[in-house]
């Protein structure tokens, strides 16, 4: 029989976890289990990158690990950890930033943008963020990494980064790394802001109007979908290069990720329709979405043995597989063993 392929993907704890996150990410993580083996963590040493709250980051890192499994993430099937408590994510990195060249990490947009919001820390954590991530994905070999649009420039570096490693220290056998790969959903790799539609829906945002939250009550979801800013053309049509119908796109987006039909169908069908009733559909589709994973979180709420105890075995696991891959990669540089 061929062996499973491996995936591996994460969201940081960092903010509300958006619906941007979920139709980027998450949702695209579901179905992946029945085929692979899928590995899924928490990265909270990514947050740390920018000043959290330490009793926030605590909580919002075991919240997260709620969502996953509300979402549809069976912890039977997948592994499941915290970055923080598998120490070789730290001891990777510190190896492949020293194969990492400032000057393809100052190229790094996102970098650029935290930069410009966070000009009182610049640390140099937020620098070497895309080596950390690196380490994340090359430690457990993974074949396939399903993100959002934003963090395909840090897969693509990844892969620079595993491919000069690999050129180095391989020889004649297995390269030390697996070639990793991006895996975009179909809809909703980039969902926008709701008030400003050419920006990316973030879970950062100091506005709350400009992402919907997971967590987020339904009327307030309702509320937000019907308050998104859309334009005075009136037209229901999708036109993904037209900037003035960002906010429309947008909506229909969403509305195709969520219901898995195609944008031209759903645009179709509303061609005659005014933005209220579209809107109106979109919020209800939305909250239907997003109903059954509350039911499912609220349940998880009493249970923090049962999450604390995924943690741990998660962890144990998580740090096997990825002190394999360490260990290969010290006895390459010649860290004595
Ligand atoms: P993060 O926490 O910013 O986002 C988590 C996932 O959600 C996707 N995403 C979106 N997708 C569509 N529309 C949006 N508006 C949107 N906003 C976010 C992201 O693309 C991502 O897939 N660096 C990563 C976390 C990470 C990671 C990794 C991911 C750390 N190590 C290793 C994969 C593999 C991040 O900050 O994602």
């Amino acid at each position: 029989m061929e062996e499973k392929k491996t995936i591996f993907s994460g969201v940081q704890p960092s903010g509300n976890i958006t619906l941007g996150n979920y139709l980027g990410a998450i949702k695209n993580w579901i179905d992946l289990q029945e085929n692979y083996n899928c590995i899924y963590a928490m990265m909270d040493m990514h947050a740390i990158t920018v000043r959290q709250n330490p009793q926030e980051l605590r909580k919002r890192t075991l919240d997260l690990l709620k969502i996953y499994i509300a979402c549809g993430i069976d912890p039977e099937k997948s592994l499941l950890f915290i970055q923080s408590q598998v120490p070789a994510h730290a001891q990777l990195a510190w190896v492949l930033n020293c194969f990492t060249y400032m000057g393809e990490l100052s190229r790094m947009t996102q970098f650029k943008d935290k930069c410009a919001k966070h000009a009182d820390n610049i640390n140099a954590g937020l620098f070497t963020y895309p080596v950390l991530m690196a380490a994340d994905i090359l430690l457990y070999q993974a074949d396939l990494v399903p993100v959002g649009k934003d963090q395909m420039q840090h897969i693509e570096i990844t892969r620079d980064i595993a491919q000069r490693f690999n050129a180095l220290y391989s020889g004649e056998g297995k390269p030390v790394f697996t070639m990793p790969e991006g895996f975009l959903p179909k809809a909703g790799a980039k969902v926008m802001s709701l008030a400003e539609p050419t920006k990316k829906m973030s879970k950062s945002d100091e506005n709350p109007k400009a992402y919907i939250s997971i967590l987020d009550d339904f009327n307030v979801i309702a509320n937000k979908i019907k308050s998104a800013i859309t334009d005075s053309e009136g037209v229901i049509e999708y036109r993904p290069d037209d900037d003035t119908k960002a906010g429309i796109n947008n909506l229909l987006t969403i509305m195709s990720a969520v219901t898995g039909r195609e944008i031209e169908k759903i645009a179709e069908e509303y061609s005659t329709k005014g933005y209220g009733d579209f809107k109106k559909d979109v919020a209800e589709a939305v909250v239907e979405e997003i109903r059954p994973i509350r039911t499912r979180y609220d349940e998880l709420s009493g249970n923090k043995d049962y999450l604390m105890d995924i943690c741990k075995k998660g962890a144990e696991e998580a740090g096997k597989i990825a002190g394999r891959t360490l260990s290969k990669v010290y006895k390459k540089v010649g860290f004595v063993m």
